[in-house]
C-alpha cells in the first residue's frame, strides 16, 4: 500500500496496517507496539525494524518477536556511514518490506528531504515536548529551565524541517516542581507508551487521516493536534 491508500484506509480496514519501525535505542516504544499487536489490540503488522545502532536494545526486542531486523550502524568497522549510504540501505529495504507507514520511534539520525519526499510510505516521529515547542534535543532538560508548567510528547508527520510537520497527537502532563529531568523523562515515556498505540490505531482505523488535501470532502481531517489529558 502507498501513501495515497494509507489516505483511504477507511476502505481497507480489515487488512493489517504495515507498519515499519525506525529505532536507534531502548524500543521501549517498539515493545509497546510489539505488545499490542500480539495481544490483538492494534491491527497492524510490523513488518520490519531499521536501527541505526548496532548496541540498541531494540533490536533484541525485535528478534525475540521474530520481526525482520536490519541494522545500518551509523559506525561500522571505525567508519562512519553517511546518511546517503544509509538512506540508500534503508529506502531498498523499505521497498522490500511495502509499509504503509513508517513509523520513527526513538530514531535518531536527521533524513534528507530526498529520503523523505521519495519514502515508500508516509512517515511520523515520535518527539518529546509539546511540539511545536521544544524541537530538538534535550527536551526536558530545556523544560525545566524555563520554568514551564506542562510538557509531554507529540506525534507529527515528518518532513523535511526537524520537528516540524504537522502535529497529530499529543499527550501532556503537568510539570511538578521536584521534577527534574530525569524524573520528566520517565514520566513523558509512560505518555508515549499511550500516546504512540493509540495514535497508530487511529490511523489503522482511517479515523486520522494523513491526507491534508482539503479538496477531498471524503477524508475529513480533524482539528488537530488530538490531545490525550492522562493523570499521572
Ligand atoms: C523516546 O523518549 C522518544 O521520545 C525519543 O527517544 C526516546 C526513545 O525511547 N525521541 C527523540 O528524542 C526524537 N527526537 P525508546 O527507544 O525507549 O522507545
Amino acid at each position: 500500500m502507498s501513501s495515497t491508500s494509507l489516505k483511504s484506509r477507511a476502505s481497507s480496514i480489515s487488512e493489517p496496517l504495515r507498519v515499519a519501525v525506525l529505532v536507534s535505542g531502548s524500543g521501549s516504544n517498539l515493545q509497546v507496539l510489539i505488545d499490542a499487536m500480539q495481544a490483538g489490540e492494534l491491527p497492524i503488522e510490523i513488518v520490519g525494524v531499521i536501527s541505526n545502532r548496532e548496541d540498541a536494545y531494540a533490536i533484541t526486542r525485535a528478534t525475540d518477536a521474530d520481526i525482520p531486523v536490519v541494522v545500518l550502524s551509523h559506525v561500522a568497522s571505525g567508519k562512519r556511514m553517511g546518511i546517503k549510504t544509509f538512506e540508500t540501505h534503508a529506502s531498498a529495504q523499505l521497498q522490500d518490506w511495502q509499509p504503509d507507514l513508517i513509523v520513527l520511534a526513538g530514531f535518531m539520525r536527521v533524513l534528507s528531504s530526498n529520503f523523505i519526499h521519495h519514502a515508500i510510505a508516509p512517515m511520523i516521529n515520535l518527539h518529546p515536548s509539546l511540539l511545536p515547542a521544544y524541537k530538538g534535543l534535550d527536551t526536558h532538560q530545556r523544560v525545566i529551565q524555563a520554568g514551564e508548567r506542562h510538557h509531554g510528547c507529540s506525534i507529527h508527520v515528518v518532513t523535511a524541517e526537524l520537528d516540524a510537520g504537522a502535529v497529530l497527537t499529543r499527550a501532556l502532563l503537568e510539570v511538578n516542581l521536584k521534577d527534574t529531568a530525569d524524573s520528566l523523562q520517565v514520566r513523558v515515556q509512560k505518555l508515549e507508551h499511550q500516546l504512540l498505540p493509540w495514535t497508530i490505531l487511529l490511523l489503522a482505523k482511517g479515523v486520522l487521516t494523513l491526507n491534508t488535501d482539503s479538496s477531498d470532502d471524503a477524508n475529513y481531517l480533524p482539528a488537530l493536534p488530538l490531545t490525550l489529558h492522562i493523570d499521572q
